[in-house]
């Protein structure tokens, strides 16, 4: 069977966490002698809390009515209903102070495949694009997937040795020297960030939108985790389209309101970027899921009018930001191994001092816990392992039994 080239050369660097998942298969754990019941996975990148009720009310709304599910049923405009986009940009403006007008917003499926679609609007074969190392573990392949001959550039904001991220100042004079050499179309990172989980200050994200605007290239951020922010709020979180025409930024309900499998996400960006990610999606997606954006448009409305969203957000935010605790202090006890403090999101980074691969390998054999290692995320990662607490949220007692079997297995 003869497939593309660039599939089969994707195919033969497949995701590396796919590739750890598919280890801790059922059917794996069970040839390895473990009970599949008995595993403690700090693997997983999604979160554990429950999707507000507010919202599942919603959606029985539609489906309880005959009429109103037949409505759901039928294409949604290629840049999501004007409602739905009214919507988003009520909650932008009343949560972050984001101004944004309809004209500012797409629809779509998810950030993964609005961000598929970005590199197809933004991207000529063989440019660049700046990456941070280290950074979320799916861009590369996204990349590849989209632009011929692109070129990654990483910038290295963790210090291995301290294990500590790099102060802003630093941070913005390496990039700056990086910039100027590398002139990429594209910088894009996730802040609060996946793995790391930490929050890119004013200075760094002002300095890297600075050159972006007077290059005219453009600074993504992938606010896949913006809702999920343990320290007070940097003051980039409030940039609009109109006072930063180069930003763009990425959005998704998977992680604030657990809506991993109802996929929707939008961006907001200048209109530029808007009307020619529409002429990308019409033929990406066609049009965004209409029964998602109907029960989101109205779940948000109501719960703007009575403040719940306000108290839902907050009270989720508090129990990540407990589990992430939980997490760092059962590292600290048990294993006495260097961590970075969550600032936000649903992980840590702890540094093992051997081949994370060999290391996540025997420690799942020999305990059934499971961690993820660090070198898809990058190099600076190679000896490290990424610890996920989101599933965890709402039974944080599990937490530390991990850390305590690891323990008793590596004295
Ligand atoms: C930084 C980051 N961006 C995007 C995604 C994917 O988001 P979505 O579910 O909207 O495709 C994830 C998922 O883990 C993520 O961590």
């Amino acid at each position: 069977m003869r497939l593309s080239s660039l599939i089969q050369e994707m195919m033969n660097t497949p995701s590396p966490i796919r590739q750890i998942m598919k280890m801790a298969s059922r059917q794996n754990i069970i040839n390895m002698g473990l009970d599949p019941d008995d595993v403690i996975s700090y693997g997983g990148g999604w979160v554990g809390h429950h999707p507000p009720e507010g919202l599942r009310e919603a959606y029985m709304k539609i489906i309880g009515d005959r009429e109103s599910f037949h409505d759901a049923g039928k294409y949604s405009p290629t840049l999501g209903f004007e409602e739905c986009r009214e919507a988003i940009a009520r909650m932008e403006k009343e949560l972050f102070g984001v101004k944004l007008g309809i004209e500012n917003i797409i629809v779509g499926q998810a950030s993964t495949q609005l961000t598929h679609d970005l590199f197809i609007a933004l991207m000529d074969d063989g440019d660049s694009i700046l990456l941070l190392d280290p950074t979320y573990a799916n861009y590369p392949g996204q990349i590849d997937m989209t632009v011929r001959n692109a070129k990654i550039i990483r910038q290295r904001v963790l210090d291995v040795d301290k294990w500590e991220y790099k102060d802003e100042g630093e941070m913005a004079e390496d990039f700056k020297e990086i910039y100027e050499r590398e002139k990429p179309k594209i910088v894009m990172f996730p802040t609060p960030d996946n793995p790391s989980s930490q929050v890119f200050g004013d200075e760094f994200v002002k300095a890297v939108y600075d050159e972006c605007e007077d290059n005219d290239t453009f600074l993504i951020l992938d606010y896949a985790y913006k809702t999920q922010c343990f320290i007070p709020e940097p003051k980039y979180f409030s940039w609009s389209p109109t006072d930063h025409p180069n930003l763009i930024a990425v959005h998704s309900n998977s992680k604030w309101g657990r809506g991993l499998g109802r996929r929707l996400g939008w961006v907001d960006a200048s209109s530029d970027v808007i009307d020619a990610m529409e002429r990308v999606q019409q033929c990406s997606i066609l049009c965004p899921d209409t029964m998602h954006q109907f029960a989101f448009t109205e779940y948000v409305n109501a719960a703007l009018n009575d403040g719940s969203l306000k108290r839902y957000l907050e009270e989720t935010r508090d129990a990540y930001k407990k589990a992430a605790e939980m997490t760092t202090k059962a590292i600290e006890e048990h294993l006495g191994m260097p961590y970075l403090v969550p600032q936000g999101g649903l992980y840590t980074l702890m540094r093992v001092d051997e081949d994370a691969d060999e290391f996540v390998r025997r420690v799942l054999k020999n305990t059934g816990v499971l961690f993820i290692p660090g070198k898809g995320f990058g190099d600076s990662l190679k000896e490290a392992v990424r610890i996920s607490y989101g599933p965890h949220v709402e039974n944080p007692a599990i937490i530390e039994e991990g850390f305590k079997r690891v323990a008793k297995y590596l004295s």
